[in-house]
């Protein structure tokens, strides 16, 4: 099999062997080192490097992701990049660190489907080996007979290695979703998996009030937070927002309400956009600034569809969070389709 090089310049040079149609950031996280990155399929920029040397296949980015002039000055994805030869790259001086658990592949058996709400399920998912993982990652299905790729959430704690749990909402009509999981995906079937993946992570070192902002199942990376944040510190302050249409939508309340009376520092608050009958009606956004005069001091996870997110950031703002406290993971419906033997890995 034919590999080549891959060496990250600067103050803290790195190389790793690449295969020929193995991409770029696949290679750097297979061998625990950390590359910024994210959506791992083209559209959020976050894995945007330069090359500096050499050479990589790629199909050609949005201009909304990488710009006419960064492209011409040899800006790529390496989410979405092979290399063709030996290559030399330069990470952004801003890209900071992140998590450096090793990407794997993953055998897993499904040990637990239940139902959470309309059209949402839990699944418990036992894999062979335990996966190191920071809290808020994510991981990739395999969807059996197809080149579709899908990406769920961890919404256990990484403490609890060895049975991932996964909140899925059907989708009308999805291969995953209508087509596999909700279909004909039973206790003890098998399930091919990647990852972890993502820098939406929690971070551990910072130990402020907590807000979290969820949108349906964005309630997961969230739960995964929450947890291990309550475990290192039961006293916590955590204020948990969930937001859905309806109230046949909500799930958890039982768990996040027992959790409330445990931990006496834990908030948690339901908000409903379409009906009476939560603790709020409207969105996430509108409660927090509602609830709060100034959150300086505080740190935000918010993770959900697009506008959710991006109403939660202005909220945050509002009430004059500095941008640094403020984590966010976009759930975008986009299916990744991608062959999931083509990555051939060199031994
Ligand atoms: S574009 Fe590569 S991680 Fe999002």
């Amino acid at each position: 099999m034919v590999s080549y090089s891959v060496e990250v310049s600067g103050s803290d040079p790195r190389t790793v062997t690449c295969g020929e149609d193995q991409r770029l950031l696949d290679a750097f996280l297979r061998s625990g080192v950390y590359l910024p990155n994210s959506c791992n399929q083209g559209t959020c920029g976050t894995c945007k490097v330069k090359v500096l040397s050499g050479s990589v296949d790629q199909p050609a980015p949005s201009e909304t992701v990488v710009s006419a002039d960064d492209q011409a000055a040899g800006h790529v994805l390496a989410c979405q990049s092979t290399p063709t030869s030996d290559v030399r790259i330069e990470v952004p001086l801003d890209a900071g660190t992140g998590p450096r658990h090793v990407l794997r592949d993953l055998c897993g058996t499904v040990h637990e489907i239940r139902e959470l709400a309309d059209d949402t399920v839990a699944l418990a998912v036992g894999i062979d080996e335990p996966l190191d993982f920071s809290a808020g990652q994510y991981i990739e299905f395999r969807v059996p007979g197809t080149g579709d790729v899908r990406q769920y959430s961890m919404a256990n704690p990484p403490s609890r290695s060895d049975r991932l749990e996964f909140h899925i909402r059907r989708v009308a009509g999805g291969r995953a979703t209508d087509g596999w999981i909700f279909d004909s995906l039973q206790h003890g079937h098998p399930i091919e998996m990647r990852g972890p993946w993502g820098d939406f992570v929690h971070d551990r070192d910072v130990d402020a009030p907590m807000i979290l902002l969820a949108g349906g199942t964005g309630l997961a990376p969230l739960k995964s937070i929450a947890l291990e944040a309550l475990s290192a510190d039961p006293e916590r302050e955590i204020h948990l927002y969930h937001g859905v249409r309806h109230s046949r939508d909500l799930y958890d309340v039982d768990f996040w309400e027992s959790v409330t009376r445990r931990h006496s520092g834990v908030r948690y608050v339901p908000c409903l956009s379409r009906e009476d009958g939560a603790d709020r009606r409207g969105y996430v956004g509108d409660a927090l600034v509602e609830d709060f005069d100034s959150l300086r001091g505080h740190v935000a996870y918010l993770c959900g569809p697009p506008a959710m997110v991006d109403a939660g950031v202005r909220a945050c703002k509002r009430r004059r969070m500095p941008g640094r406290n403020i984590h966010r993971e976009k759930y975008t419906p986009a299916a990744v389709t991608r062959e999931w033997g083509a990555e051939s890995v060199p031994a």
